[in-house]
């Protein structure tokens, strides 16, 4: 009877190691991200979107659109925004949806630098 409550608790609560846990992500580089590029990266198991402005700022945002969760790229080559390519909806570079749609803004992470690396971190919003 024991074992078998272990692993309904098991099933019932996610252990530590999930996504929804991480807090913190460092990337090593950013030679990668010239400005006005974009790079997808994983926060856990999501993905997140860091651009590297025109003006030189980094950001970053988890990618998922917040129409139907498909990844949103950077559009380097015309509007500087972020564009779903699933429906259509665009975001500025505060996530911002502005078009299509999407309900809501992207979400964003905080973004550190630190000498050559960039850390990502979740808001307490
Ligand atoms: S999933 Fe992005 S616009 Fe529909």
């Amino acid at each position: 009877m024991i074992p078998f409550a272990n692993v309904l608790v098991r099933f019932l609560l996610p252990g530590p190691s999930s996504a929804s846990s991480m807090e913190q992500l460092k990337l090593d580089s950013f030679d990668d991200i010239p400005m006005n590029s974009a790079k997808v990266v994983r926060f856990g198991k999501e993905p997140v979107i860091v651009v590297h402005t025109e003006t030189g700022q980094f950001k970053a945002f988890f990618a998922r659109c917040t129409h139907l969760g498909c990844v949103v790229k950077y559009d380097a080559e015309g509007t500087s925004q972020f564009l779903c390519n699933c429906h259509g909806s665009t975001f500025d570079l505060t996530g911002k949806n502005l078009t299509g749609p999407a309900p809501r803004p992207l979400t964003p992470l905080r973004v550190t630098v630190e000498k050559t690396s960039l850390v990502l971190s979740r808001r307490n919003v």
